[in-house]
């Protein structure tokens, strides 16, 4: 397995691009099942997480091609769909849940293996079902395997979720773009990737009204058509990326950034003495030589403070001066990388769902090992401040949804190799 070595070598200074979305394309890649025109996807993220959909789409008899080096993704569901999708991928990626409802819209059934335990919490799936319940699907759980079935088709409803989830949103929306009459989705997820779903979804015919407040509606259309469609840029990539100046110092261009992506976050940095400002080739960040403050951080759905940025703002706050509490709602066991961070001199306490940051002046480098995507790169960049070298072993977890990181950030000076094994 490999791993990758950063050593802390002063400020960062320059730009660096910003890829598509991968939790944008997770969903927008299983759109193709309901047409069976096709569907292009451009400003597609290099990641292992999309080879992962890809390799499930063509389980289920889809063709998808990657184009341009993988920077576009060109698929067509025009063939026989096979309605099973596979513990043997399904495990590998959580997303891949996203195909049961575009299955269960094109096919009336679907088979889908349950994802299984996830490092970061239990994630269960219960939102999903009862959303497409409340479409007429009926769901019974078989050998680990959802069975939906949707007898004479899927029925517009009024669905009111307990909770924002983002890919149960996802799911609704695409089955409901092919059921018979009107739905509605009360208490919906707001993220940006759902707003890029749905801006795709309207360009293949469906139509939808609401996407990025919390009620949804849904025209149920008899067909969807073809569409090219870029991806929506990845506010989580951005978000890392500006947190690197943050913490070393400098000044970094993140291209494509946009505040309405990050604007919680912002300002957390802000709050902490850090610059952000928006221009016309993104979002520029800067920090002057003084020491970051501490600041108290709740996770949120968005609008708030993204959970898939918490690890990364951890790191951040390690260093700062004074005491942080970072509380997380969206998952249960998601401060797996507090002991790394604690192996390379930082100081946290972690109750349930807290995490109590006194900053220290200095990390110190260590072996440290990532168990979480977000993790993993929440401790390069603590690598980055710190003195001497850290070692980050297990860095598939990286690969998942940083690309080419290493040529990203040595491009703002920063000194990072990947050790291959
Ligand atoms: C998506 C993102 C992930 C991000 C998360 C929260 C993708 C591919 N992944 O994941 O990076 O961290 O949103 O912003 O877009 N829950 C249930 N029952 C369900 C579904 C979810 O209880 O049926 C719970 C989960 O366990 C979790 C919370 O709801 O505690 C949020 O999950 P959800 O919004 O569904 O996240 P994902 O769509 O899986």
């Amino acid at each position: 397995m490999d791993s990758i070595l950063v050593r802390g070598n002063g400020p960062l200074n320059g730009d660096i691009e910003i890829a598509g979305a991968k939790n944008a394309c997770l969903a927008l890649m299983p759109a193709t099942l309901l047409s069976e025109e096709p569907l292009t996807l451009t400003n597609a993220p290099r990641l292992s997480d999309i080879k992962t959909m890809t390799a499930l789409l063509a389980s289920l008899g889809a063709e998808v091609s990657a184009l341009q080096d993988g920077k576009v993704q060109a698929m067509s569901s025009h063939g026989e769909i096979n309605p099973v999708a596979d513990y043997d991928i399904v495990r590998k990626m959580r997303a891949s849940n996203l195909v049961l409802g575009p299955l269960l819209a094109r096919l009336g059934h679907a088979v889908v293996s349950l994802p299984g335990g996830c490092a970061i919490g239990a994630r269960p799936m219960d939102l999903h079902t009862t959303a497409l319940e409340a479409l007429g699907a009926e769901i019974e759980l078989k050998d680990g395997y959802l069975h939906a079935t949707a007898k004479g088709g899927l029925k517009g409803a009024v669905h009111h979720m307990r909770f924002p989830s983002v890919g149960a949103t996802e799911n609704f929306v695409m089955a409901a773009s092919l059921a018979k009459g009107t739905s509605v989705l009360e208490n919906a997820a707001r993220e940006p990737e759902i707003v890029d779903l749905c801006d795709c979804l309207i360009k293949m015919g469906a139509q939808v009204e609401g996407a990025g407040s919390s009620r949804i509606e849904i025209q149920g259309v008899d067909r969807l058509h073809g569409a090219t469609h870029p991806v929506v840029t990845d506010r989580i990539e951005l978000g890392t990326f500006m947190l690197a100046p943050a913490i070393c110092g400098g000044e970094v261009t993140c291209l494509g950034g946009k505040l309405s992506l990050v604007e919680s976050f912002v300002g957390k940095l802000e709050q902490a003495g850090i610059s952000v400002s928006e221009n016309a080739r993104g979002l520029t960040v800067k920090r002057n030589g003084e020491r970051v403050k501490a600041v108290d951080v709740v996770t949120e759905p968005f609008p708030g403070f993204p959970t898939d940025l918490q690890a990364q703002m951890m790191a951040l706050l390690c260093t700062a001066e004074g005491t942080s509490v970072l509380e997380e709602t969206i998952f249960e066991n998601r401060f797996m990388h507090a002991p790394e961070l604690i192996r390379m001199g930082a100081q946290i306490e972690v109750h349930g769902g807290h995490a109590t940051v006194h900053g220290v002046g200095k990390l110190k480098g260590a072996p440290v090992m990532a168990t979480d995507l977000r993790a993993s790169v929440s401790l390069i960049l603590a690598g980055l401040a710190a003195e001497g070298e850290t070692v980050v072993s297990r860095v598939y977890h990286l690969d998942r949804g940083y690309e080419f990181i290493e040529q990203k950030l040595s491009g703002l000076g920063a000194h990072i190799e990947r050790i291959k094994s």
